[in-house]
């Protein structure tokens, strides 16, 4: 494991928009399952799902705070992996997005890495390009990749990799190739969320659309959702790469 070779005290880990904490105890137990002794904290602007966390998980901290408002340098050069999942999204100003990435980024500890899982935009063709936010009234908005690599990249963080988190047929559609894909899976969608209000139609054909999924994604095919991992460059060992601003390419799976 990476930080194996760099980390023999406390592995310090923060989940930014933990909710009640799902993906915080997971993270939690893998690194303890390696032997890293761990030190978690969940943040989050809600005191009833933090409040979740603090009964079910006495050994995380429950960190009430407001990624809106935060300063960015509040933690800086702090946690060894910080991550964000399904959180950034529901951000939906501009400014207030900006300010949360920009904590979030801050946080790692130089080498270290930050998750972000989210609807995140990395095709040509997105209705997200062209709705009206005045009169939007959704509770989330997916950012275009390259937004969210310029903004980490002026704090020193490149993006390593790229996985598709979910396929459309689970949660949605957010891009498409084109036009015609964006309507040939709009049709999908639509029928497909007919069937899922029943109940016994998603129990008895669970393992139907679970394989379905993973073959979405390891054709590339998924169009909604992804798993970026950037790492925070050290500037002592990388300093040529940073310094020539070598930008990453615009899309892809893992660079190495
Ligand atoms: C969809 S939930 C995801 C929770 C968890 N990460 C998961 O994947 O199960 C989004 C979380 O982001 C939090 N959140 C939304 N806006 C926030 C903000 N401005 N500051 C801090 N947390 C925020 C919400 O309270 C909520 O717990």
């Amino acid at each position: 494991m990476h930080f194996r070779k760099r980390i023999n005290t406390t592995f310090h880990f923060l989940d930014i928009g933990a909710g009640t904490g799902f993906w915080t105890d997971l993270i939690f137990h893998m690194l303890l399952s390696h032997g890293f002794q761990t030190k978690t904290v969940a943040l989050d602007v809600s005191d009833d799902a933090l409040d979740v966390i603090r009964k079910r998980l006495p050994y995380v901290d429950a960190v009430q705070e407001d990624l809106a408002t935060i300063s960015p340098e509040r933690c800086s050069n702090t946690y060894d992996v910080a991550s964000a999942f399904y959180c950034l999204h529901h951000i939906v100003k501009t400014r207030d997005f900006i300010n949360a990435l920009q904590f979030a980024g801050s946080s790692v500890k130089q080498a270290g890495f930050l998750l972000v899982m989210d609807p995140i935009l990395t095709r040509s063709y997105s209705k997200f390009d062209s709705f009206e936010l005045y009169s939007f009234r959704g509770n989330g908005i997916p950012r275009h990749l390259y937004f969210m690599d310029d903004i980490l990249l002026d704090l020193g963080l490149r993006r390593v990799a790229i996985y598709p988190a979910v396929s459309f047929i689970l949660n949605g559609y957010i891009e498409a190739q084109g036009f015609l894909g964006y309507f040939v899976m709009d049709s999908f969608w639509k029928l497909l969320c007919a069937f899922y209000r029943s109940e016994g139609f998603v129990r008895s054909t669970a393992g139907i659309w679970r394989y379905a999924d993973t073959v979405l994604k390891d054709l590339n095919l998924a169009f909604s959702s992804s798993l970026c991992l950037y790492q925070k460059i050290d500037v002592n060992v990388d300093k040529q790469v940073f310094l020539s601003g070598d930008r990453l390419p615009a899309c892809g799976k893992s660079r190495t």
